[in-house]
């Protein structure tokens, strides 16, 4: 039965010759006691369906409600109402599923953002969140496509692991030890020995590592999965869990890295823009109308389609992190003091930095390169004046930083040495270090952060907003 349905987006695409059609979905509204608009996800335009007045028994009639679900089975006709070309004149209505319009969170009218994020589990059901997550299963084909195309192999890295791949010591632990007593040594530390795998374990922060080993065999991989940070940040910009792409070349540099990473960012709004048009369209109306909010001075200066646009026709600018210090330093804003954090060669560039050069400054994605050592991580590549590292940051208008990479340090004794500064434990990186010992070769990559990309494409300002069940500080709710 239910293989016989013809979903919404493709009704809506056929011309009416009273043929009989059977349309599921969910009501989104029901006007005088007639005309049903109804949605099953596959759009975001509603097909109508006509329940011409004394068909149907009152006490079904009263049945289609918000949020309802219903089996139609009816003629496809040319609609006479405006807006739309096709409508379904019912023979049949089922109700699947009532809804009483009472309890239904979701009223036929505009809900804040903020009021949908606590109603995750049914913000699906309306138009913004719809469009996002449509436009996000896009962007994730887009990215495999990207890959595959190019003969990058598809990697599946370790959701548990035993290392820090970014030395940060972000990381959530995994263990079936009990919390209340757990096994100690005698020093009066945790004995992970007697931990499920044998040593203490976390989620992934990254899959780089594993990444450069295969990337060294197969020469190019790609990563795409979920990652892990137990960072206490509570931003706009942040999850506890997301997703990250990653790939990793061989044969590679830090240039050829960027050209990449430019391309890749370019094909996959490009893809977006071919393939979800209406549903960019409908978020770009609803990103204008939210920065109607916003003062003057704070709103975008081009529309979500312009900008999308202004990204595919323009390079990104290439600097260097000196330069970008001498920037800010000579700009009005820092003399005027309005930045909150001072500003000198050796500072981690914060958000405030990033948006003003990428936002005021350049007006367009800028990519950093040659960051110092001692802010970067332990396996970038050392520059040849042995203070800075083949290090790349994409910085995008609205977002900030939307990829971090580098190319890999291959040399041996550059990379045990900097390990050591770094306090990273040689012996269980071993493994690690066996790629620079047998056949080393110049490499590069870097990560792309998918919810930042996702936000960047549908001009959604939080990061909660586009991932399905968004996990941060002091929420994991469904
Ligand atoms: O700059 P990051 O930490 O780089 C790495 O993890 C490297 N191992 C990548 C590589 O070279 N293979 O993270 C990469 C990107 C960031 O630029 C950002 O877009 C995203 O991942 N990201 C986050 N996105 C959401 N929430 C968080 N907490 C994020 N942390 C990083
Ligand atoms: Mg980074």
């Amino acid at each position: 039965m239910f293989n016989k349905r013809v979903k919404v987006k493709d009704l809506l695409a056929t011309e009416p010759a009273n043929q009989e059609v059977i349309v599921m979905g969910w009501v989104r509204t029901f006007r005088n006691n007639q005309f049903i608009a109804l949605n099953d996800g596959s759009t975001n335009n509603n097909i109508q369906v006509l329940a011409e007045l004394g068909t149907f028994e009152d006490a079904l009639l009263k049945r289609i409600t918000t949020g309802a679900s219903l089996k139609v089975t009816g003629e496809l006709i040319a609609s006479l109402g405006k807006g739309q070309k096709v409508e379904v004149k019912a023979k049949t209505i089922e109700i699947l599923g009532d809804s009483d319009a009472e309890k239904f969170p979701l009223q036929p009218k505009k809900h804040s953002l903020e009021f949908l994020r606590e109603k995750a589990h049914l913000r699906f059901r309306t138009y913004t969140f719809s469009a996002v997550f449509r436009v996000r299963n896009t962007l994730s084909f887009a990215i495999h496509k990207f890959f595959y195309e190019k003969g990058f192999v598809y990697l599946h890295t370790p959701i548990i692991t035993a290392s820090d791949a970014e030395g940060a010591g972000e990381m959530f632990r995994v263990s079936t030890l009990p919390f209340d007593n757990p096994p100690r040594n005698e020093d009066g530390s945790i004995n992970f020995k007697e931990d499920f795998f044998g040593k203490a374990t976390n989620l992934t922060v990254s899959g780089q590592l594993e990444g450069e080993l295969a990337a060294t065999a197969l020469g190019e991989i790609y990563t795409f999965g979920p990652t892990f940070r137990a960072e206490n940040s509570n931003t706009t910009r942040h999850l506890a869990e997301f997703w990250m792409i990653e790939p990793e070349m061989a044969f590679c540099d830090i240039e050829d890295n960027m050209n990449l990473a430019e391309e890749f960012i370019r094909y996959l709004i490009k893809y977006a823009m071919d393939n979800n048009r209406e549903d960019l369209e409908f978020l770009a109306t609803r990103l204008a109308e939210e920065e109607k909010q916003l003062p003057q001075d704070k709103r975008s200066e081009l529309g979500l389609i312009e900008k999308l646009d202004f990204v595919l026709n323009n390079a990104f600018e290439r600097i260097t992190y000196t330069d970008a210090i001498n920037i800010l330093l000579e700009s009005n804003h820092y003399k005027k003091k309005k930045f909150q954090y001072d500003i000198s060669w050796g500072i981690d560039l914060q958000s405030e930095h990033e948006r003003y050069l990428v936002e005021k400054h350049f007006k367009k994605p800028v990519i950093v390169t040659g960051y110092p050592a001692a802010i970067k991580a332990f396996y970038m590549r050392m520059n040849d004046d042995g203070k800075t590292v083949a290090a790349m940051d994409i910085l995008a208008p609205g977002i900030g930083e939307i990829v971090g990479g580098s190319q890999r340090e291959e040399r041996l004794e550059k990379l045990e040495s900097r390990m050591k500064e770094m306090h990273i434990p040689l012996a269980e990186m071993d493994w690690y270090l066996d790629t620079r010992r047998f056949g080393s070769v110049p490499h590069a990559g870097f990560g792309l952060g998918f919810e930042r990309m996702v936000q960047f494409v549908t001009g959604m300002t939080n990061i909660r907003d586009v991932i399905p069940f968004p996990r941060t500080p002091k929420n994991a709710e469904f």
